[in-house]
């Protein structure tokens, strides 16, 4: 296969605001699975259970999500970023991150030392969680020890109302900030660069089009082919962490040679 991360590279240098996208695969390295790889998420749980319809319709779908959601919970909270995360992180040291879309709930972005205001969680946080019905906000490490000592479907303890993991499952509206802000930045870039994601589930999966239709480069970096590798500039089918190694170190050097 040939080596396209030389050109991403320049593509890079060349262009004033970057939007990267990702998805989770670019956390995979990091001991956490995706949902649509084999032994992925929804090969272990039917994603029809989890609709935010029957977690709001009884106690026993509650306690099922729960069950579900302490499994991605405990692989994610000892996670360390790995490669890929580290290079967006850079990215950013360099100046040219103009914005972090991501679809990711594990936080992982903050941690490889991404600033807060340049990341968009378009689809909420597993590390708090909130109320549905006053909003009060808890920490996920305090709710996972009731989970854990029994409170099987844990209720806040301002309003009794129903605590959730402040992320947007299926059926749940979206974040509005986020979403819109998502849209601008996405028809205002001129590179956009998708890591990790197979680009299935909308909105979210819109931002690419979006960006694409006002006129940006779509390079896609992903292990297998993605729904919009139709309209991708450059694709590179590989490990999200190796590839975008290569393509910072290719910015560094031609940095360097042109400097
Ligand atoms: N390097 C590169 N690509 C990888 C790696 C890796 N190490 N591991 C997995 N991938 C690719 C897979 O080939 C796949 O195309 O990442 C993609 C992950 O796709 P999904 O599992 O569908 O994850 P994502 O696109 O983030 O899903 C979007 O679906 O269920 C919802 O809310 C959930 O945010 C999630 C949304």
């Amino acid at each position: 296969m040939e080596d396209r991360t030389g050109d991403v590279a320049r593509l890079i240098l060349d262009s004033k605001k970057i939007v990267v996208f990702v998805g989770a695969g670019l956390s995979t390295e990091s001991g956490i699975p995706d949902f649509r790889s084999p032994g992925g998420v929804w090969d272990k749980y039917d994603p029809e259970d989890f609709y935010f319809q029957n977690f709001l319709s009884s106690e026993s779908s509650r306690e099922k999500y729960w069950q579900m959601a302490t499994e991605m919970y405990d692989a994610m909270k000892d996670a360390r970023p790995n490669a890929g995360h580290i290079a967006i992180a850079e990215l950013e040291k360099l100046g040219k991150l103009d914005c972090l879309i991501t679809q990711n709930i594990d936080g992982l972005h903050s941690k490889a030392g991404n600033s807060e205001e340049k990341v968009l969680e378009l689809h909420g946080t597993a590390m708090h969680v909130a109320c549905l019905t006053c909003q009060k906000r808890y920490e996920r490490a305090s709710i996972q020890e009731r989970v854990s000592s029994g409170d099987k479907a844990p209720r806040c303890d301002s309003c009794g109302g129903l605590l959730k993991p402040a992320t947007i499952s299926f059926g749940q509206s979206m974040p509005e900030r986020e979403t819109a802000e998502a849209y601008r930045r996405s028809a205002a870039c001129d590179l956009f660069i998708v890591i990790g994601s197979s680009l299935v589930v909308h909105p979210a999966a819109q931002m690419p089009v979006v960006a694409k239709r006002a006129g940006a480069k779509l390079v896609i970096v992903n292990r297998d082919e993605t729904a919009c590798d139709d309209i991708a500039d450059i694709i590179v089918n590989g490990q999200a962490g190796q590839v975008m190694e290569a393509i910072l170190e290719s910015v560094r050097r031609i940095k360097d040679r042109e400097a």
